[in-house]
């Protein structure tokens, strides 16, 4: 386990509070927090979650945190989500696990939402970590050129997409939602807020994983401690 992740994930717990309802993030710094948040919960800490991936759902379920159904979710206090990188203006890029919707819909909801990540996630401009872009299946070719010519449109220093495949190659890789990933190697996002509102004006896309403007607080774990920027 990452010490700095690790870090984060602590730092996190100070912001929950008894009787809460949380959205619970995915990826592996998530599951650091859910693990450590299940200790509370023993310890008998009362709140409740919404995933937001299955994977989410079962390493909380192994945790012994209490689950909502997302169907029935009335509020969400907090979400405790990681990412992909992070620029000054607490603008992200998720959906390095492919749950970018599912982790969307739950920070939108959120009164408030926090990023753990470790320091190498900080980055002057977004973009050297390729964005996932959540698209229908159907008409593929057609959506995946579209992404293409926004991208550049927008500003992206590139815009080649590649088809997120499985891990044991068997095909496309299948989100949560049914739907597939096109990586983008942008290189550089100069305008995130341009390319976000291009990206979503295409049909075919159901989500990108740029999060503009719904980070309220950033915790960035180092190897000896956690800085926490609000
Ligand atoms: C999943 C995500 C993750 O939060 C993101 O990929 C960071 O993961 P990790 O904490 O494993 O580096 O967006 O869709």
């Amino acid at each position: 386990m990452s010490v700095a992740k690790e870090n984060a994930a602590l730092a996190a717990l100070e912001f929950v509070k008894d009787g809460m309802v949380l959205g619970l993030g995915s990826g592996s710094t998530a599951e650091i927090f859910l693990e450590k948040l299940g200790d509370k919960v023993a310890g008998g800490l009362k709140v409740s979650g919404v995933p937001t991936s299955q994977r989410t759902a079962e390493v909380a379920r192994d945790a012994g945190i209490p689950l909502l159904n997302p169907d029935r979710v009335e509020r969400i206090d907090l979400t405790i989500d990681g990412a992909d990188e992070v620029d000054q203006a607490f603008h992200l890029i998720k959906g390095g696990g492919a749950c970018l919707l599912r982790e969307k819909i739950i920070a939108n909801a959120s009164k408030k939402m926090l990023v753990i990540v470790d320091d190498r996630k900080m980055v002057e401009t977004l973009g050297a970590f390729e964005l996932p872009v959540e698209v229908d299946p159907f008409c593929l070719g057609l959506t995946a050129q579209q992404v293409y010519d926004a991208l550049l449109k927008s500003g992206c220093k590139d815009g080649v997409t590649t088809l997120r495949q499985t891990k044991d190659g068997t095909g496309p890789l299948v989100t949560d939602g049914g739907h597939y990933i096109l990586d983008c190697h942008c290189r550089e996002i100069p305008d995130p807020v341009a390319t976000a509102r291009a990206l979503a004006a295409i049909p075919g896309v159901m989500e990108t994983g740029l999060f503009i403007d719904l980070a309220d607080v950033i915790i960035i774990g180092e190897v000896d401690h956690a800085k926490v920027l609000e």
